[in-house]
């Protein structure tokens, strides 16, 4: 499997990858975020951020660092851990995500500043532990913290068959949110597959009012979703119990 750099250029070599979905510099996803009062993220900090399904994906915390102590990424692929490993460690092995980090430096005002924020991330002492969300206890035997933002982009969709599991797996996953913390989603909508290179992977078919239904029964108090995109589809929401 090949890992595709933020251009869509194929630069690496992943058994299990999904780097192919960050969002295009024209266009930001939830974990690259303009600083501006429209981002789905503004206003939501605290201690720990628990982010579900990470893949070996590090864009979504170059914003969060600047809100959260403490990281902790997740996944169920070993590969994918791995990966993030590497980059954590500084493994000259590693993804080089050099231009996304500038990037997003430039929309939060400073290209320059792409070393800072790379330290500041690995900063926040990011721990990454293996997570299956079809399970009630995702993390289980492993004990973090309550989040206060629960974090888990295109993960879902892809781990689950059908309805009911995507319901279950929603609730599963809130359980790890302090009550009073935030969810934030980000699910593509009416889509079946998607290829990685050659290879085809499977995913849920969502409608806006499937995932809001989802989020209504796992308790989560609905909030808003926010979107400029056709077909997907961002929860900020926040947890009643
Ligand atoms: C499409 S990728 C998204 C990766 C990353 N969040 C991103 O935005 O690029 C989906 C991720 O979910 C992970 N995943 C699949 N099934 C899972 C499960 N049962 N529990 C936890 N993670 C799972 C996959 O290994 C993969 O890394």
């Amino acid at each position: 499997m090949k890992l595709c750099g933020a251009d869509g250029k194929v630069d690496g070599d992943l058994g299990h990858c999904w780097a192919r979905r960050i969002a295009p510099p024209n266009r930001c996803g939830p974990g690259i975020h303009k600083p501006a009062s429209t981002s789905p993220l503004s206003g939501i900090k605290g201690d720990t951020l628990i982010d579900i399904g990470t893949g070996p994906t590090i864009y979504q915390f170059l914003s969060a660092c600047e809100s959260f102590r403490e990281i902790i990424a997740t996944d169920y692929a070993d590969q994918n851990r791995e990966e993030l490993q590497r980059w954590l460690k500084r493994d000259p092995d590693a993804f080089d995500w050099t231009p996304v980090v500038k990037y997003v430096c430039e929309l939060e005002g400073d290209r320059e500043k792409r070393a800072e924020k790379e330290n500041k991330v690995r900063s926040r002492g990011v721990q990454v532990l293996k997570c299956d969300v079809t399970q009630p206890e995702p993390l289980a035997p492993q004990a973090v913290p309550p989040a206060d933002c629960l974090l888990s982009l295109l993960c879902l969709e892809g781990a689950c068959k059908d309805l009911p599991p995507y319901h279950s797996a929603l609730k599963n996953i809130s359980s790890l949110v302090k009550p009073g913390g935030h969810l934030v989603l980000y699910t593509i909508l009416d889509e079946t597959f998607y290829m990685v290179g050659q290879r085809p992977f499977s995913c849920l078919y969502l409608r806006q009012e499937d995932v809001e239904e989802a989020v209504k029964e796992a308790r989560i108090d609905f909030s808003f979703s926010v979107t400029d995109a056709k077909g997907a589809c961002i929860v900020v929401a926040r947890k009643i119990c």
